[in-house]
């Protein structure tokens, strides 16, 4: 299914991300983003043992490095059978297609592929006084989603606010997945731009990832129900 909430377990441990995904026996087993913390620190294992309870698994470690690096590192991701994973499209089509042939299993099958085009903690004036880029931002976020629908990738991880923008250079069905989502009645915590699940239901997300809104409420179940109620199409 292309479209789904996405709920990112941004914990430290194996214990404390096992006890969060304990509260979901019995009810749809929700699809988890493992980012850097948690694979980091609780090792490849962590991915094996919430794959064999049933749930999918976007594994966020935006690799970045040269083509062959890449490659390699990606069919040691596709062994483990996660379902999504991504790069950094600023390392450029080859390093994509790179990441693309490495994911692809003898069996022709591989994991969803996208790219983080900027980092949202990027500024425009960043952008153009550290990292030399002269383009404008949402020139740079439409250039690099059309670099990585070139590279033969799925989509891109962006502000639901930059759906749009990426369907428009790269046609609808290139999958947008987006963080930076609060309930209408909830704190925005560190995020900026935000959206609620139903606006970016209706403004053109795939999926959307949710952290704090369902991993800090009183009732995560509950949450994520509200989540799946206000976006699944
Ligand atoms: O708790 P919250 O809903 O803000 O979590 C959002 C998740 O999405 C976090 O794992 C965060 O690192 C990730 N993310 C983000 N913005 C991006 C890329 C990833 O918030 N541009």
């Amino acid at each position: 299914m292309n479209s789904d909430v996405i709920i990112a377990c941004d914990f430290p441990d194996r214990e404390t991300t096992l006890a969060f995904l304990d509260r979901f026996a019995g009810s749809r087993k929700p699809f988890v983003k493992i980012g850097m913390e948690l694979f980091y620190g609780a090792g490849p294992d962590i991915v094996r043992e919430i794959k064999a309870r049933g749930h999918r698994i976007f594994l966020d470690l935006k690799l970045h490095d040269i083509p062959n690096t890449v490659k390699k590192a990606m069919r040691v991701l596709s062994a483990l059978d996660v379902d999504m994973v991504n790069v950094h499209a600023s390392g450029a089509i080859p390093m994509m297609e790179a990441a693309l042939e490495g994911l692809t299993r003898p069996d022709g099958t591989r994991p969803l592929l996208i790219a983080v085009t900027q980092l949202t903690s990027t500024s425009e004036e960043v952008l153009h006084r550290q990292l030399l880029v002269q383009a404008s931002m949402n020139e740079t976020i439409a250039t690099y989603a059309a670099n990585a629908r070139k590279a033969g990738l799925d989509g891109v991880v962006c502000s639901p606010l930059e759906s749009a923008l990426v369907k428009e250079a790269c046609g609808p069905d290139f999958l947008t997945v987006t963080p930076g989502i609060r309930f209408a009645d909830a704190a925005a915590d560190d995020q900026v731009r935000i959206t609620t699940p139903a606006r970016a239901r209706e403004l053109g997300s795939d999926f959307i990832v949710v952290g704090r809104p369902i991993t800090a409420a009183a009732d995560p179940v509950a949450a994520y129900q509200r989540c799946l109620e206000e976006f699944v199409h």
